[in-house]
């Protein structure tokens, strides 16, 4: 694995901050008092309290108030709103205000604007107009940082630090000449000599050697596609300049403050720009920005992927919902209003899956500017309105729910999840454009939802003892290391299910050859010797999916559907020490196996080599699950009901999330509905849209 050059800046792990402190599930917003007015400032906090209101993130977007000229401070409206927020006992996330530089940086400084991969600039008037490798903005940043965190890092009422805005969020990939310099000295440090660096890029192939540093560039647009290579350490580098950056924020805060440092990732289906795998270790705490994306087919289990994925960042710990929507966004192309209830859901699907913070974006809907349509905890309408009610409501839910905290989500299945696999994977030149990574990954993770499996999200080169089955969705790119880590969990006696495209590549794009998926053939048991993609609207038929292949004693003997299909993807794959569980019945590879399975060691190593339709791929997981003795925390269902146990070392809640329109009755232990305060005996009678959170007696 890579590390960030030695030249970045590094904490001392003695001057690190003293941990955020949760005495309760935190509960918060953005708010932006600059865009209103002293009247509304005292109405603001009154409802705060109201509200429950106690952890509120400020000087998001301040630099341009807080330096109006270059080198000139002004911190009069600051310093009243954190005393303001402060005598009424709301906590302070306090922004170091750098995410978007005042137009006079962009103007006397207009090196600073980022550059497309066309070339072209990119300008002030929106927001993160800069470029992460610039020397100019950054000694500009730094130097207003140092103003506010001398200014407030000892402030009472300051309990996080909020570096810059989602880093990288419009900026991440920028192609200018700064970037250029900074992306080769990356590359020396990571390679040493060209000849390393043409070596790893494969430059033979189209006439692409180097003979110097000076030689090589971003990967800006080009007439073909371009070396694969070099966008992939162009991803790297771009994330470990971002990295880069925040350390030198963070740097500046630690000589005023030992208040925990933080920034909010962005763990959502359409953002993938930073490896958040290297950056967890570096936030003192991690916090993650969730929107519902309704371009997706499933908004609702994409939050529950996102919120495991952040609890597998915080390496299984506590994490902080740092922003979401109360109800519509502004930047979709249609932004749905959230249904009554729905926000209430939404925050208790992540405090289920381990937040122990629930803010959003933001406290009061902007009356002007880009986002005014952006839902808010205060609409448009006023406080006499259905949402404001159910913020009240969620408020009080939050801080009955204090008892959780400390407590963790307990999971024994696992879901491989790679930054770097999903860059190359969807590099431009592959095998099937209608084939994405993220996609394979959730449907992967929709089918083990869907069985009531609780699934932790972890990196390819986790520790995964412990865990009963890893499911490895489409990882292209594996390290050595990575397959030998699955191997040896399955040789000790774990269940893993591969999917197609997993394997292909090494860290460095480079094929790996003698038959597909070079890194897990000898795991799976199998060879692959040419990938048949499939048409989008084309799909196969799957035969011998049934009991037979396993004895009926084994799984029942209706463990398989009989319409089991496959779509965008089959290969000529030939058996070497599996078993053939299901092959192709029709299409021009009918006979060939599409679903092995492969004893290694003490454990099984499953391989599918299509993306099935959602029942089989449910019914598929159903008999790994069941041969792996995998515990579901729910029963299974069509993603309406979620059931997820977070377990302390003297006491256990489980969450009911009824997303659906009827009510249900669920079993649980015997104990008390903290939602409603009700005993349970035996089950619980969850309304349609509800949510319950039992403290269980006895942990079953
Ligand atoms: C986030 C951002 C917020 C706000 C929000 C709107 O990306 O951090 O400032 O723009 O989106 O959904």
């Amino acid at each position: 694995m890579y590390t960030p050059a030695a030249t970045q800046v590094h904490l001392d792990e003695a001057v690190r901050a003293t941990p955020f402190v949760q005495t309760g599930i935190a509960y918060g917003c953005d708010y932006n008092p600059e865009q209103w007015g002293p009247e509304v400032w005292a109405e603001d906090v009154l409802l705060m309290q109201q509200a429950g209101v106690d952890l509120v993130a400020i000087n998001i977007f301040g630099w341009s108030a807080l330096e109006p000229r270059a080198g000139e401070y002004d911190f009069t409206l600051l310093d009243t709103i954190i005393d303001l927020l402060h005598s009424h006992g709301i906590r302070v996330n306090l922004g170091t205000g750098t995410s978007s530089p005042p137009p006079w940086l962009t103007t006397a400084h207009p090196e600073i604007l980022p550059q497309v991969e066309d070339g072209t600039t990119r300008y002030s008037g929106g927001r993160q107009a800069w470029c992460p490798s610039s020397p100019v903005f950054r000694a500009h940043a730094l130097r207003l940082v140092e103003r506010v965190a001398e200014r407030y890092g000892a402030h009472p009422a300051v309990v996080l630090w909020h570096v810059s805005n989602e880093l990288g969020c419009h900026n991440a990939l920028c192609y200018c000449d700064d970037t250029a310099g900074a992306f080769r000295r990356w590359l020396e440090a990571r390679y040493g000599t060209i000849a390393a660096l043409n070596t790893a890029w494969g430059t033979s192939f189209w006439s692409q050697r180097y003979g110097a540093w000076e030689e090589i560039h971003t990967p800006r647009l080009t007439l073909s596609s371009r070396n694969p290579g070099q966008a992939l350490d162009f991803h790297r580098f771009s994330s470990d300049e971002l990295l880069g950056y925040y350390r030198a924020e963070e740097a500046v805060i630690r000589r005023h403050s030992r208040v925990p440092v933080t920034t909010n990732f962005m763990v959502t289906a359409h953002i993938r720009n930073l490896d958040y795998w290297s950056w967890a270790s570096d936030v003192d705490v991690v916090a993650n920005d969730h929107y519902l994306d309704h371009r997706l087919d499933d908004p609702t289990t994409e939050l529950a992927f996102s919120a495991d994925l952040s609890r597998g960042l915080a390496d299984g710990g506590g994490w902080l919902l740092m922003e979401q929507a109360t109800s519509a966004v502004n930047w979709q192309p249609l932004n749905r209003a959230k249904a009554p209830g729905e926000m209430t859901r939404n925050s208790l699907s992540h405090v289920a899956r381990g937040a122990e913070a629930i803010c959003f974006f933001q406290w009061r809907a902007s009356q002007q500017g880009s986002e005014k349509f952006h839902s808010a905890l205060v609409p448009h309408a006023g406080t006499d309105t259905v949402l404001w009610k159910e913020v009240v409501e969620l408020g009080a839910t939050l801080t009955r729910l204090r008892e959780v905290v400390g407590t963790r989500v307990v999971a024994d299945t696992a879901i491989l999840f790679s930054w770097e696999a999903w860059w190359a994977a969807d590099n431009e030149s592959r095998p099937s454009k209608a084939v994405t990574y993220l996609e394979q990954v959730h449907a992967a993770y929709t089918a083990l939802h869907r069985l009531g499996v609780t699934v932790d999200i972890v990196s390819p080169d986790a520790d995964l003892t412990g865990y009963r089955l890893v499911v490895v969705p489409a990882l292209y790119l594996t390290t050595d290391e990575q397959a030998d880590n699955l191997a040896a969990f399955v040789a000790a006696g774990g269940h893993t299910l591969v999917t197609f495209y997993s394997g292909i590549v090494d860290e460095d794009d480079r094929v790996r050859l003698g038959g597909y998926p070079g890194a897990f053939r000898d795991l799976l048991g199998i060879s692959v010797e040419e990938f048949v993609p499939l048409s989008p609207d084309q799909a196969v038929r799957l035969d011998a999916f049934g009991a037979d292949a396993f004895g009926a004693d084994a799984f029942g003997a209706d463990a398989f559907g009989a319409d089991a299909t496959g779509t965008l993807w089959t290969e000529r794959l030939r058996l070497a020490s599996a078993e053939a569980i299901a092959s192709y019945a029709d299409g021009t590879l009918v006979g060939v196996p599409a679903i092995t399975r492969n004893r290694h060691g003490s454990g099984a190593a499953w391989y599918l080599a299509t993306a099935p339709d959602h029942t089989t791929y449910r019914d598929l997981l159903r008999v790994i699950a069941r041969e792996a003795r995998v515990t579901a925390t729910g029963p299974e269902n069509d993603g309406l009901l979620e059931v997820i146990r977070r377990v302390g070392d003297d006491r256990s809640f489980v969450f009911i999330i009824n997303h659906g329109v009827s009510d249900t009755v669920v079993a649980t232990a015997d104990g008390i509905d903290i939602v409603t305060g009700d005993a349970v005996t035996g089950t619980v009678l969850v309304p349609a849209g509800a949510v319950r959170v039992i403290r269980e007696e006895t942990a079953s």
